[in-house]
């Protein structure tokens, strides 16, 4: 990966501009740092390594050096988006999920920010936002993607289970650059039908354990167990419970499991 071959890449694509480093802490520090500058709406910054990548709750994210795509998309919504900001980790999972159906793969999205290959964790999501006062001013999408194998971390590591495009598929993969490609494509075609009923119901389709029992952990020592049923308008999931009565779980530090 090199920048001067990503810019030939994603030059067919509208992006706002693209910032790369062979190494960083994380490109999501970076992004909120060029959002509070000058960064037009859809600029990226990518890494080929991060020292310090992140999760939710400043977990770990590990993307050693050659083997993972790491990305953070700095986006300036517009005011018809404005509405529909609640939709944009789905935005995220559905656009690295197309790019993987279309390597031959069957990605799941476990709700709300990461996506599965065969059970396993392929990629996660990080979305931040920088306010102005008491509206947006901007979001940043950080996507991390394990392409090739030793991009997965130890298993010692690991909370649940990880994977690779390159462990899932047994052969040749594409490039990174064409994997990003992809994503980015899926992003924008999605954005623009950010909205709509269709991108609910093409994120819906996607989700892992779907009709399953699962159990929803929120921080501290809540935790609720129900049918998964689907997502409600602003992306919250929707859960049935013994009684029969419905759940929404809305965003936050959340962890979803299948059910014991
Ligand atoms: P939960 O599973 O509870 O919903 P999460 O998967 O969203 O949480 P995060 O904190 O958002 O967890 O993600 C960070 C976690 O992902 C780390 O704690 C680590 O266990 C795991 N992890 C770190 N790097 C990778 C990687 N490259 N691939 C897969 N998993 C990773
Ligand atoms: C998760 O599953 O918890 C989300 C992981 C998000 C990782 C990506 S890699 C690019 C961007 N930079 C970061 O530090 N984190 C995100």
């Amino acid at each position: 990966m090199n920048e001067h071959f990503l810019k030939k890449t994603l030059s067919k694509l509208n992006i706002g501009g693209l910032r790369y480093f062979d190494s960083i802490g994380s490109t999501n520090d970076e992004a909120l740092a060029w959002a509070t500058e000058d960064a037009r709406d859809l600029s990226i910054v990518i890494a080929d390594e991060q020292t310090q990548g992140r999760g939710r709750l400043n977990r770990k994210w590990f993307t050693p050096k050659g083997s993972a795509l790491a990305f953070s998309l700095i986006l300036r919504p517009a005011a018809p988006l404005r509405p529909h900001l609640s939709r944009t980790v789905g935005l995220a999972a559905l656009s690295i999920a197309e790019s993987c159906r279309a390597l031959g793969l069957a990605p799941r999205i476990k709700w709300p920010n990461d996506v599965l290959l065969n059970g396993k964790k392929a990629a996660g999501i990080l979305t931040e936002t920088v306010w102005s006062g008491d509206s947006v001013d901007s979001v940043v999408v950080g996507m991390g993607i394990n392409v090739h194998s030793a991009s997965v971390p130890p298993q010692e590591r690991l909370q649940f289970p990880a994977t690779s495009l390159e462990d899932e598929l047994g052969k040749d993969i594409p490039s990174r650059d064409e994997i990003l490609y992809n994503i980015l494509n899926s992003f924008i075609h999605w954005r623009a039908r950010m909205g709509t009923d269709e991108l609910i119901k093409a994120w819906e389709e996607s989700l892992a354990f779907r009709g399953e029992q699962v159990q929803v952990k929120a921080g501290g020592e809540d935790q609720v167990t129900g049918q998964l049923l689907g997502l409600e308008s602003d992306g919250s999931l929707r859960l049935r419970d013994a009684n029969d009565k419905s759940i929404t779980v809305r965003f936050g530090d959340v962890s979803l499991r299948p059910a014991a």
